[in-house]
C-alpha cells in the first residue's frame, strides 16, 4: 500500500471506531437510572472462579456469602448462580474475551463475585484475546470502578472512582497498526461517561460525609480529552455546595500519594480509566499490597466484584493454590453485601476479617504450605464472625 491508501484504510478504522462508540452513547444515554435492590424480590448473586488460583479463594468467598446469607436464601430472597466457563482455555477455543454462553449467564445475574481472570499478553501460549475483565465491564456497563484503601493508623482513607470503560481501555484493543513505521491506539472521553463517573463521586462523598472530592488528570498535556474529563467535574461540582473538588496531574499525584502529610488530604479521587488502573495498585500498596484491596465494578444495571489481584498460574502449577490468599476477593464480597443492601452483614464480615488479617492473627497466610489454606483461613473468619 502507498501512503495514500494507508491513510484510507487507518480512516476506514477510524470511522468504524466512531460508528461504534456512537452507538455506545446512544446505551449511555438509554439507561438513566440505577437499580434498586430494595424493590427486588429475589437478587441472584452470579459466582465467576475464573483462572489459576481465582476458583479456589472464590469457592471461600462464596461459602462465607452463603455462611451470611443463609437466612435470606432460605426465604428465597438470594440466590447464587455458579456460572462456569469463564476460563481462559474456553475463551481461547471460542476465541473471545468472554465467551456467548458466558454473557448469557450473566446477564440473568444481578451482581456478579469474580474471581481473577487470565490476561493473555504477547508471548503467551494463549491467543492474544481482549481481557476478560475489560471486556466484561465493557458488556455490563460497569462504569465505576471503585476501591477503597484504608491505613487508619497513618491517616489514610481514600477511595478511587476509576471511570471503568472509557480513556484508553475503549477501543484498547483496536488501535490502528497504520505500517511497519506507525501504530496508533485511541483514548476516549465522552460527555455521558464523565459526567456520571464524575456524579458516582460526588454522591459517594455527599452520601459518605467527605468534603472533597479529588479529580486526577493530565489535562495540561492530553488536552482534548483529559481537559473534557476535568472540565465535566468541575461542572459536576457546581452541584454539590460544601464538597470542594481540586485538580491535580497524574505525574505529581503519584509523587503526593508517598507524602505522609499531603496524602491524608485526599479522601475520594475520580479519574480517568489508565490512571486509575496505576493509581490504584500504588494506593493498595500502602495498605499491604493488590492482595489486600477489593474492588466494586459498578452500572446502572450490574455490578460486578473481583479481587484486584491476578491469577497466580504459577501457584496452581506448584500445587499451591489451596495457599492462596482469599483475602481480596474477600474485601470484594464485603462491597458486594453493602451493595445490595445489607450494610450490617458487610461490616461484620469486614471487622472479622481485619480481626483476622491485622489484629489476632490466629492463622496466617503466606502461600505455602508454611501458613493456612484458604479454607481454614475462611474458617476462621465464620469463627470470628460468629463471635463478634
Ligand atoms: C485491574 C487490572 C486490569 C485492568 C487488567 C487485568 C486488564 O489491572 O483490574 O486493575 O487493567 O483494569
Ligand atoms: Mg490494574
Amino acid at each position: 500500500m502507498n501512503n495514500a491508501e494507508q491513510i484510507k484504510y487507518a480512516q476506514e478504522k477510524f470511522g468504524e471506531l466512531l460508528t461504534e462508540q456512537f452507538a455506545r452513547i446512544e446505551r449511555m444515554k438509554a439507561e438513566k437510572d440505577f437499580l434498586d435492590y430494595d424493590k427486588l424480590d429475589n437478587i441472584v448473586i452470579g459466582v465467576v472462579g475464573g483462572d489459576g488460583i481465582g476458583p479456589a479463594i472464590t469457592a471461600q468467598a462464596h461459602r462465607i456469602l452463603e455462611f451470611l446469607l443463609s437466612d435470606e436464601v432460605a426465604k428465597g430472597r438470594i440466590t447464587f448462580k455458579v456460572i462456569d466457563g469463564c476460563t481462559i482455555e474456553h475463551r481461547a477455543e471460542v476465541g473471545k474475551a468472554l465467551p456467548d454462553d458466558v454473557v448469557e449467564e450473566l446477564k440473568k445475574c444481578h451482581v456478579i463475585l469474580k474471581g481473577p481472570t487470565t490476561t493473555p499478553r504477547a508471548g503467551d501460549p494463549w491467543p492474544n484475546i481482549e481481557s476478560a475483565n475489560v471486556a466484561m465491564r465493557k458488556e455490563l456497563d460497569l462504569f465505576a470502578n471503585v476501591r477503597p484503601v484504608k491505613v487508619p493508623e497513618q491517616g489514610i482513607d481514600w477511595t478511587f472512582y476509576r471511570e471503568n470503560t472509557e480513556g484508553a481501555y475503549a477501543v484498547g484493543s483496536k488501535g490502528v497498526h497504520v505500517n511497519d513505521d506507525l501504530a496508533i491506539d485511541f483514548t476516549v472521553t465522552t460527555q455521558e461517561g464523565s459526567e456520571r463517573i464524575a456524579r458516582a463521586a460526588f454522591e459517594y462523598a455527599k452520601k459518605t460525609g467527605k468534603t472533597r472530592v479529588t479529580a486526577v488528570t493530565k489535562a495540561n498535556v492530553v488536552k482534548t480529552t483529559d481537559g473534557k474529563f476535568l472540565r465535566i467535574c468541575q461542572e459536576v461540582a457546581k452541584d454539590y455546595p460544601g464538597i470542594e473538588l481540586d485538580d491535580w496531574y497524574i505525574d505529581i499525584m503519584t509523587a503526593k500519594l508517598v507524602d505522609p502529610k499531603r496524602r491524608t488530604q485526599f479522601q475520594v479521587l475520580v479519574l480517568p480509566n489508565l490512571y486509575g488502573d496505576i493509581l490504584t495498585d500504588e494506593a493498595a500498596e500502602f495498605q499491604g499490597g493488590v492482595g489486600t484491596a477489593g474492588s466494586a465494578n459498578i452500572g446502572k444495571r450490574y455490578a460486578m466484584f473481583e479481587a484486584i489481584h491476578g491469577s497466580a498460574p504459577r501457584m496452581v502449577q506448584e500445587g499451591r493454590d489451596k495457599y492462596a490468599d482469599p483475602c481480596s476477593i474477600i474485601r470484594a464480597a464485603v462491597m458486594l453485601l453493602e451493595h445490595i443492601g445489607y450494610a450490617d452483614k458487610a461490616k461484620k464480615l469486614e471487622r472479622a476479617l481485619d480481626i483476622c488479617m491485622y489484629e489476632e492473627k490466629k492463622l496466617v497466610i503466606t502461600g505455602r504450605d508454611t501458613g493456612a489454606t484458604s479454607e481454614a483461613f475462611a474458617d476462621y473468619v465464620m469463627d470470628t464472625i460468629q463471635a463478634l
